[in-house]
């Protein structure tokens, strides 16, 4: 039997997120958020329950927590590492994260999928990729085979990684970017919207056609 999941964070990608699972007919019970104006609200007409006071005890039969803190891109929020910041503090006292795979995510059986990885609506996994705990493939976006991700990483909606690229630990691939394959984006590098990746990235923030380094650190 599905566990219930309860979905941590109820913005955008929370709720793609519960959209997800329950198009996977895994019953969702709601969710958790920590801006408290979004207590008692109903979110795709599920409760938000309250903050991490309203999670049951981490070990409630059968509870399992998604993830639903995602990631904008933005170089410079405060925001950035809150997604694995989260999930590592709720994990620590106990908490389990289920794996989100929509039923319109094209998966090769001979792909490596994480635990608590999504993989999200139209996303395509090849085969030998291997996808990191935590790791968000998203909307319609290609992961192509004998590719490595590491621990949540966001390849953003619609971005293509080639055959044989490395993404090291939360570097964000942003919307619609392409990777040429083999290709090395090292640990927290950001890829901006709409990049063509033509060399090795590592580390900062890298935008544009081809992909240059624009800013300092990401
Ligand atoms: C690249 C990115 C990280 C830069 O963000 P930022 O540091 O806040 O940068 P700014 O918006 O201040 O822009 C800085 C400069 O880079 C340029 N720039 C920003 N994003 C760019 C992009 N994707 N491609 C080309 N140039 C870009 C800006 O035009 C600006 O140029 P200027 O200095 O000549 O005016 C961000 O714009 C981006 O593309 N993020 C990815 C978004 C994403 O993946 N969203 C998915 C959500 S699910």
């Amino acid at each position: 039997m599905s566990p219930s999941v309860i979905v941590v964070g109820a913005g955008g990608h929370g709720v793609v997120v519960a959209d997800a699972l329950l198009a996977a007919g895994v019953p969702v019970l709601g969710f958790t958020d920590d801006d408290s104006h979004r207590h008692g609200q109903r979110v795709l007409g599920l409760p938000v329950l309250g903050g991490d006071e309203a999670l049951a005890a981490p070990d409630a039969p059968g509870l399992q927590l998604a993830n639903g803190i995602g990631g904008t891109g933005l170089a410079r929020t405060a925001r950035r590492g809150l997604r694995a910041e989260l999930q590592r503090r709720l994990e620590a006292i106990g908490f389990r994260f289920c794996t989100v795979v929509h039923p319109a995510a094209i998966v090769s059986r001979h792909a490596e999928v994480g635990a608590s990885a999504q993989l999200l609506a139209g996303s395509v996994v090849q085969p030998r990729a291997r996808i990191g705990a935590g790791a968000i493939v998203n909307t319609r976006a290609i992961v192509e085979h004998d590719v490595m991700l590491g621990e949540f990483v966001h390849v953003a909606p619609g971005a293509v990684l080639c055959g044989g690229v490395s993404v090291g630990e939360q570097a964000h691939v942003g919307v619609g970017a392409v990777v040429r394959q083999g290709l090395r984006i090292g640990p927290g590098t950001m890829i901006g919207a709409g990049a063509a990746v033509v060399c090795d990235c590592d580390g900062g923030v890298w935008a544009g056609v081809p992909a240059r380094q624009i800013g300092g650190a990401a």
